[in-house]
């Protein structure tokens, strides 16, 4: 059995902040926001009440509606992020508090913008043995209390959301996937933890943010999708034309547009967000799924290829059957 997905949901903080906004906070502009990235605006967190517990719960549960499960049919939960607001209990765990989902078992993985395709993945595989039938993944990013604001060239990058998917075990539903990692190339993307509170190590308990490489990261994004879309499209024995919808992780549309171009496709089969919702990691392509079926976009039979990369450095990608 594999697993297919049966329903979806998102959620997106209250606060729109255009570069405009953004431009009165700091020295940059709509034009080279737009030139650069594709992004007008993006969602931001700003009240208390919005976290990304919240996020996640009010993602899974418009999730498990449009699935028409109870939640006390889910089986596990799997949460993707990076910004959870406790070290300990996960949001996993939270979330399952949240929704009533009594039976499951619930974790949280670290796998960066790749989190939903690992989280997926790892569901299929739970299938795949037989251990579980049903699951609740959500990919969930407060990135805004991590990133550094006083750099620009990342901050008007990103935003907050959450997105999910409910699975079920089926004859039909995961047809190919794939996921891999390259530690060595960690340092271009990180953000560091808490300082160590241990007695006998002295360090300063500050926090640190977000850092990232740009270009380099452009650079890993574009041949790491491209030659995982193509892995995918050989093990299925399929030609790139032959895929109806490729949801990407939504970090940069000309990103996007080199992956199209190289796969000699119009980018009218690379739906996108990123113009309103930024670089959401985790979230961005469960957000992206989210809007295209609640649209109405996707039809019975459908094949799907998502595929991401993150920081780690990590990649993963899934082509499904709708
Ligand atoms: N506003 C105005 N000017 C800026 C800004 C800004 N927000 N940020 C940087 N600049 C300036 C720089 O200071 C530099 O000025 P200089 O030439 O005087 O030194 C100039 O703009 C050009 O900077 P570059 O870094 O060369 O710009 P580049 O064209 O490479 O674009 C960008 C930068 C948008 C970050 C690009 O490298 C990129 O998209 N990289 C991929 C990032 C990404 O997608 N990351 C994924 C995030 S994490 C994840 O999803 C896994």
């Amino acid at each position: 059995m594999r697993a297919k997905i049966i329903g979806t949901g998102s959620c997106l903080p209250t606060k729109v902040a255009t570069n405009d906004d953004l431009s009165a906070l700091m020295d940059t502009s709509d034009e080279w926001i737009q030139s650069r990235t594709g992004i007008r605006e993006r969602r931001l967190v700003s009240s208390e009440s919005e976290t990304t517990l919240s996020m996640a719960a009010q993602a899974g549960k418009a999730a498990l509606t449009d699935s028409g499960l109870q939640p006390e049919e889910i089986d596990l939960i799997i949460v993707a992020t990076v910004s959870s607001d406790f070290v300990t209990p996960s949001t996993a765990c939270m979330v399952q508090k949240e929704l009533g989902a009594v039976c499951a078992a619930a974790f949280d993985i670290n796998a960066a913008c790749s989190g939903f395709l690992f989280a997926l993945n790892t569901a299929d595989a739970y299938f795949q043995s037989g251990i579980y039938q049903t699951a609740l993944i959500i990919g969930v990013e407060t990135l805004s209390k991590i990133i550094d604001w006083t750099d620009r060239s990342t901050c008007v990058l990103f935003g907050d959301g959450a997105g999910a998917a409910v699975l079920r075990a089926s004859e039909q539903g995961i047809i190919a996937s794939l996921q891999g990692s390259n530690g060595a190339g960690g340092h271009v993307l990180m953000c560091k933890n808490r300082g160590n509170n241990n007695p006998y190590i002295s360090t300063d308990a500050c926090l640190d943010y977000l850092y990232m490489d740009g270009q380099e990261v452009f650079k890993f994004a574009v041949k790491k999708e491209t030659e995982c879309i193509h892995a995918l499209l050989a093990q299925a024995g399929l030609m790139p034309e032959d895929i109806d919808w490729y949801l990407l992780h939504q970090a940069n549309q000309r990103i996007i547009a080199s992956i199209a171009r190289k796969l000699k496709l119009s980018l009218a089969k690379f739906p996108s967000n990123v113009d309103h919702c930024g670089n959401t990691s985790a979230a961005s392509i469960p957000i992206l799924l989210d809007e295209v079926h609640k649209a109405g976009k996707l039809k019975d039979g459908d094949l799907l290829l998502l595929s991401g990369f993150g920081a780690g450095l990590t990649w993963g990608a899934a082509l499904l059957l709708w």
